[in-house]
């Protein structure tokens, strides 16, 4: 049994992770300031409601527990808004990072797994996307995840914190238990939503934009379901505390196949069908800053960390967040395992 600190774990994908850990019978505690995480699904560690930004309760945190390891998932990561609001961005997903990374250092705390994205590559020159694809952000949201990424390489070989920056393409899907899953507000995500316009909770579903250069014109994604998404960490977690890899890696997380917003769509009519509910399509102009395609390639997560996606078919995917959806609007919930 070992202890880990999870930063964000009341978070969506934070909290997929403390259960994962739970469940391997490790030891969790959870520092999260519930601006974005709910206390409800923080239930697998002990919560500790706090910020990074606190640097005493940072040292008091890391002089009570003996920390084989941090996770962290703690991060502003609204695209449109780290347009308008920069200073948001850059505090909280750098300086507050930096702060925990210092406080890593002080206690000789050597293993740190971090939460990055597609957004650092930008604008895709090729795709599926490897590792060696260009990091050109264009957004400060993209700019901010890639600032830590260089922060960890210089950290790695002056201070000797070993690393592994996860870049995750579309986080979706939900706890196959149906005891968790995606809740964040305002909710901007495809999937979440067209769930939520099948269960009445929101009007519409509205396709943002039809004029792309892809088969049927909508955007196309690799969506990835959460559940493999923290399998990654685990195996990157054990790889690092075993030692058989140091200094600062990267790996690009997705399942290599991409799906346009219309094929999501047509998933979740097919699937939400089955509980006699429908949903309203409405459509809308292009968001800006959304690329035509994104596509991970993950091979290199595959050979080095022996990472396999358990459910990467879309409809396993939309299965399990339609769960989490039914239960949290009310609907009649069984498990679909
Ligand atoms: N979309 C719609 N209608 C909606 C919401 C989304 O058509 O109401 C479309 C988007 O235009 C996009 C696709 O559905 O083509 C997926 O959009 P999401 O907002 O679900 O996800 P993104 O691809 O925009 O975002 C993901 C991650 C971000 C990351 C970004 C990198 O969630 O954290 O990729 O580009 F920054």
């Amino acid at each position: 049994m070992a202890t880990f600190l999870v930063v964000g774990g009341a978070g969506y994908i934070g909290s997929h992770m403390v259960k994962q850990l739970a469940k391997a019978s490790h030891q969790v505690v959870i520092l999260d300031n519930l601006t974005t995480g709910f206390r409800p699904l923080a239930k697998y560690g002990e919560l500790v409601v706090g910020s990074l930004a606190d640097t005493g309760l940072m040292e008091q945190l890391f002089k009570q527990h003996d920390f084989d390891g941090v996770m962290h998932f703690a991060a502003s990561s609204l695209v449109g808004e780290s347009m308008t609001d920069p200073a948001k961005y850059y505090h909280n997903n750098v300086a507050n990072t930096l702060n925990l990374l210092d406080v890593m250092v002080r206690h000789q705390v050597k293993h740190f797994i971090f939460s990055s994205t597609a957004a650092t590559f930008g604008e895709p020159e090729y795709t599926p996307i490897d590792e060696l694809h260009p990091q050109k952000p264009i957004n400060p949201y993209g700019a901010s995840k890639l600032m830590v990424e260089r922060i960890l390489q210089d950290y790695a070989s002056a201070y000797g914190l070993n690393s592994v920056c996860l870049r995750y393409f579309n986080a979706c899907g939900a706890d196959p238990e149906g005891e968790l899953g995606e809740c964040h507000d305002p909710e901007t995500h495809l999937i979440p939503l067209i769930l939520q316009a099948a269960s009445g909770r929101r009007k519409a579903i509205t396709v943002f934009g039809r004029d792309y250069p892809t088969e049927d014109g909508t955007c196309v994604r690799d969506y990835i379901h959460i559940e493999d998404l923290c399998t990654a960490h685990g195996l990157a977690l054990d790889v690092l505390i075993a030692g058989k890899q140091q200094g600062a890696q990267a790996y690009n997380l997705g399942n290599g196949q991409g799906f346009s917003v219309q094929q999501v769509i047509d998933t979740a009519i097919n699937v939400v069908a089955a509980d006699g509910c429908s949903l309203i399509i409405e459509e809308g102009e292009r968001r800006a800053g959304d690329p035509a395609v994104l596509v991970a390639d993950a091979a290199r997560a595959k050979s080095e960390l022996g990472w396999q996606p358990r459910y990467a078919d879309l409809n396993t995917i939309i299965h399990h967040a339609w769960q989490w959806e039914k239960k949290s609007s009310g609907i009649t919930f069984e498990p679909v395992l």
